[in-house]
């Protein structure tokens, strides 16, 4: 009999919504389950600021056995103290890991530290890490932990910060306060990102999670050196807004006042701090210019549009605010209201996923899932083939090795069509090594009629390949044919498209080395690619994006 670690009636997390869900991205919680969260959040705060202590209670998670937990390791005073007042509205166990004495200098793993954390029972946990990715590892990781110990019902994982990555509770209470702001209308929306986007993860979040409007036109207000990632540009054009990009706020302010440009400036600024602890030595050497780049002159307020509103996720430097501290008095001050909304949104965000409220929700489930499309196509009829092993007439396509013909075996043709040479021959080696196509036979990169070249590999004698191990071949040659030879003609015949996921292969690498996956970090753990719209794959963890060959070591 499985030992369990403690007993609890078993909770079939299916029956609520949003019980023991994990948030590692913005996308983790869909549109309209967002909407919920910021409805309640409305609920929340009316009855707070007109003392309302019955609908507070209804909110209350009430219970002195739930566990949460709070693991920081970087620091912190806005996520940290609103996650651990909001525990405190809820009357629970709220626990803080000192991270600067644990285990974790001891070179203890994330998955080490968090399995004991949850043999204490605790049923939450909010974290904040240089590595990113760490949320949907653990909760992964935990899902074999509950099996081995028979824990009923699921551990969530709340993303504080992943290094570069997310900030995503950061992002409901910035989309909360943009809705505050704009009525509650979700139709339009008219951003200025201002400051260090490059580091920024409360920006990066914006990616993804400002598709909670229908229409958006975002304004990128950065140097060169603190810029957007290309691949985070390319995905908010990817999902139609309109961005621009200017390279300090004097060229975005003059921009807005030429009498031609219909589209003027914004009236919603985002500002964020530029990330020096984040910064190599040649950036840093610059820091004074950069920040003058992205620092609000208060001489410029009646260049701005009316009701002009500006926010920062703080903190804000003391030396050099990007917003001058004499701003503050004026209607310009919407981040302090926006910090008091985190509270208010981590305390519902914190009920919704104890499941102590979400029953009434009755919208869609979860993120988007990407389906597997069916990518491997038995051709073998199409080819005119027969698939029978007793034909008499065998195929025309026939196989030769040199001047041999093969009579038996295997033949991957098309692999890496029209790709260079050399990529197409180192590839050739990742396909033998991680299908194990060692052995006798050979592999080239041949020049078809067309000019274009191609892979071609022939392992004559190979008994022919099941269907995992077609669909495996799929994730390694996608857009290459498979041919299983017999008595000197094609027998089988495959076609490989994309397949949606890439996972489970020890061959596969994340590039990022800050992706909790990255073998320097020591967390022996594989990374899982899934495909991208625009036919990139995206690593499920980190988020980084890679071209099809980049994934394979
Ligand atoms: C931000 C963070 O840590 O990402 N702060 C926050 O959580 N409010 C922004 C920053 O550090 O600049």
């Amino acid at each position: 009999m499985t030992e369990t670690l403690y007993a609890r009636p078993p909770v079939a997390i299916e029956a609520h919504p949003f019980r023991g869900r994990t948030l590692a991205v913005i996308n983790d919680l869909n549109r309209e389950e967002r909407l919920y969260l910021y409805r309640r959040t409305r609920e929340l705060k009316q009855a707070h600021l007109r003392g309302d202590r019955r609908t507070l209670d209804s909110f209350r998670i009430d219970d002195p056995d739930f566990g949460i937990y709070e693991v920081f390791l970087e620091d912190s005073t806005r996520t940290r103290e609103s996650f651990k007042n909001a525990a405190h509205f809820h009357r629970l166990k709220f626990s803080e890991l000192n991270t600067a004495s644990s285990s974790f200098n001891k070179s203890e793993s994330y998955a080490d530290t968090f399995a004991n954390l949850i043999g204490y029972d605790n049923r939450m946990f909010v974290i904040r890490s240089k590595l990113e990715g760490v949320c949907r590892y653990l909760a992964e990781k935990t899902q074999q932990y509950g099996r081995r110990h028979n824990l009923a019902g699921g551990i969530s994982f709340i993303n504080a910060g992943d290094g570069r990555h997310e900030h995503p509770t950061q992002e409901l209470l910035d989309e909360f306060t943009f809705l505050e702001d704009l009525d509650w209308d979700d139709r339009e929306i008219h951003l200025a990102l201002v400051g260090d986007l490059y580091h920024g993860r409360t920006v990066h979040s914006k990616v993804h999670g400002l598709g909670l409007f229908h229409k958006v036109t975002v304004d990128l207000v950065s140097p060169p050196e603190l810029s957007m990632p290309r691949s985070y540009v390319e995905e908010m054009q990817l999902q139609g807004f309109t961005v621009r990009e200017f390279g300090s706020i004097e060229q975005y302010l003059r921009h807005g006042q030429r009498p031609e440009d219909s589209t003027e400036i914004a009236r919603l600024w985002y500002f964020t701090r530029p990330q020096l602890e984040r910064m190599g030595e040649r950036v840093l050497r610059r820091a004074a210019e950069l920040r003058a780049a992205i620092t609000f002159d208060p001489a410029d307020i009646e260049r701005l549009a009316r009701d002009t509103i500006f926010y920062h996720p703080l903190p804000r430097h003391r030396e050099h605010p990007t917003i001058p501290v004499s701003l503050d008095d004026t209607p310009l001050n919407g981040w302090e209201r926006q910090s008091a909304n985190g509270w208010y949104i981590r305390m519902v965000l914190l009920a919704m996923l104890a499941g102590r409220i979400g029953d009434d929700y009755r919208g869609p489930l979860g993120p988007q899932q990407v389906e597997d499309e069916d990518f491997v196509r038995d051709v073998t009829n199409e080819a005119g083939l027969r698939g029978s092993a007793d034909q008499t007439s065998p195929q025309e396509q026939r196989y030769s090795e040199g001047i041999r013909p093969i009579r038996d075996g295997l033949v991957i043709d098309h692999i890496f069509t029209a790709a260079p040479p050399e990529k197409i021959r180192s590839h050739l080696a990742t396909l033998i090594s991680v299908m194990g196509l060692h052995g006798r036979g050979g592999e080239w990169v041949s020049t078809g009629s067309n000019g274009h070249c191609k892979g071609l590999l022939f392992r004559p004698g190979h008994p022919g390949l099941d269907e995992y191990a077609v669909r495996k071949l799929a994730a390694v040659v996608p857009g290459a044919t498979v041919n299983v030879i017999r008595d000197g003609a094609v027998y089988r015949k495959f076609r490989l498209g994309h397949p949606q996921h890439i996972e489970k292969l020890p061959e596969l690498i994340c590039r990022n080395d800050a992706c909790i996956t990255h073998p320097d970090n020591g967390e022996q753990t594989l990374p899982r690619f899934i495909r991208s719209r625009d036919g990139h794959y995206v690593c499920a963890y980190c988020s980084r994006k890679h071209e099809f060959t980049e994934v394979w070591r």
